[in-house]
């Protein structure tokens, strides 16, 4: 379908003034002008629906506009916009914290605000770095999975491990050991790896995404290996922090991917659909352990960190609605009925000549298409993009990987018609 003269004008605009993040500008299509979302759907400048098949880069939860959601936070806007948080609370913040506090797995005690999924774990690296300064313990190494995306911040890049995406950077980034994930029939293996590091290094913390590796290829993995992974860690006294930046919130079939293991861990790091997609904020969230190593009467030993908009009292009162809706039972219900459509949908696929794996997780289906070699820059991650935005539906492969990770609104109907084009990119020439 061609587009109107407006939608035209607005991409050309776009172009002259706007650089877009993890975009090739000079090979990239015009950017498609949105103007308008309500559900499952995003709506472009000539009313033509998209289908949001990956939660608008997986924050949204219930949905595109939800009303309860806007609601809230019209009356908040023209309550209190927001105020400084040092020396300053307000209820959104207090309520939002006990709320988190109050479904959070383990014995997590506190939560320190921040407003994206990076600065979430820059805070939780800070803060295992100077529990143990404080304590004047010579422990600073960092141990991460390869192929674990944790943010775009240097402390992120660097945690997450060299990789393809984040070479230029190389140079600047501080020493990580990294182990395997423990993939099924890996696990002794990251264990090995594990307990040879924790024997010669002065490790501080350990940080992972719980069950499954998301912008390293949705890989999925047992809870199994990772609940030795953090005994292991215990047992050297060493912190573990869980990144569900993008597992929190129900994606994973539990409300948090840590509610699957029988260790928990010391620190959890939340963002993405914190807010159920309106608005940008973070949790850290630590134990009492943690927080007490802070404490002193001089500044010094205080977590001297903080970001301009932490804890706007706008976003939090988006959590707080976000965390009502998600806790019905019919969220659960639309959860649990994702799950089973794409639990499924793989009993049916997997094994496809065209596929190396499909596989789900809860609410996230992952499909890896059999190509020479799996890296971020395939161009079947081009043309499998292509083939579905050009129907209408939004699906962004990571690499050959294709994943459906939906808001909870979503239908039985609609879940089908995202896997009736899957199946066509199976069956069909792509
Ligand atoms: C597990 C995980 N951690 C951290 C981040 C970074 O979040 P943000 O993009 O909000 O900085 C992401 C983003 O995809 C993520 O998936």
């Amino acid at each position: 379908m061609a587009i109107s003269a407006s939608a035209h004008l607005l991409s050309q605009k776009d172009r002259e003034c706007v650089w877009h993040p993890f975009t090739q500008m000079k090979t990239a299509r015009l950017p498609i002008p949105i103007v308008k979302g309500k559900g499952l759907y995003l709506y472009d400048i000539d009313g033509k629906p998209y289908l949001d098949g990956i939660s608008s880069w997986w924050v949204n939860l219930h949905g595109h506009a939800h009303p309860y959601i806007v609601e809230k936070i019209k009356s908040q806007a023209g309550q209190l916009e927001h105020v400084i948080f040092a020396d300053f609370t307000h209820a959104p913040a207090v309520d939002l914290a006990s709320g988190l506090l109050s479904i959070l797995p383990g014995n997590m005690s506190k939560i320190f605000y921040s407003d994206n999924g990076s600065t979430a774990v820059e805070v939780a690296l800070k803060i295992a770095l100077q529990f143990w300064h404080n304590q004047n313990i010579d422990r600073t190494k960092i141990i991460c999975f390869k192929n674990s995306y944790h943010g775009d911040t240097f402390g992120a890049m660097s945690a997450s491990g060299k990789n393809e995406l984040n070479r230029p950077f190389w140079s600047h980034f501080f020493a990580v050991e990294t182990i395997d994930p423990p993939i099924k029939g890996d696990e002794s293996q990251s264990i090995y790896q594990l307990q040879t590091i924790l024997r010669k290094e002065k490790v501080a913390c350990f940080i992972f995404e719980p069950l499954v590796l998301g912008s390293g290829g949705m890989i999925i993995y047992p809870a199994d290996g990772l609940n030795k992974l953090i005994q292991c860690c215990r047992q050297h006294d060493v912190l573990t922090i869980a990144d569900e930046v993008m597992t929190g919130f129900g994606r994973t079939g539990t409300l948090f991917a840590c509610d699957q293991l029988k260790q928990t861990p010391d620190m959890i790091c939340l963002s993405k659909g914190l807010t159920g997609g309106f608005l940008p904020l973070a949790a850290t969230a630590c134990t009492e352990r943690i927080f007490n190593a802070f404490l002193g009467n001089h500044l010094s030993s205080a977590f001297l960190h903080g970001h301009s908009y932490a804890a706007n009292p706008i976003a939090c009162v988006s959590a707080l609605a976000s965390l009502d809706l998600l806790l019905k039972e019919s969220c659960f219900l639309q959860r649990k009925m994702i799950a089973s459509s794409h639990k499924a949908f793989c009993k049916k696929w997997n094994g496809h000549p065209k596929l190396k794996r499909c596989e789900a997780l809860g609410t996230i289906l992952a499909l890896e298409y059999q190509t020479k070699k799996t890296t971020y820059f395939q161009s079947i991650r081009d043309s499998l993009y292509k083939f579905f935005i050009d129907r209408g539906i939004i699906l962004r492969p990571l690499g050959n990987v294709l994943y459906v990770l939906p808001p909870y609104c979503i239908n039985r109907d609609e879940l089908d018609f995202i896997y009736d084009h899957i199946i066509l990119t199976l069956e069909g020439d792509l």
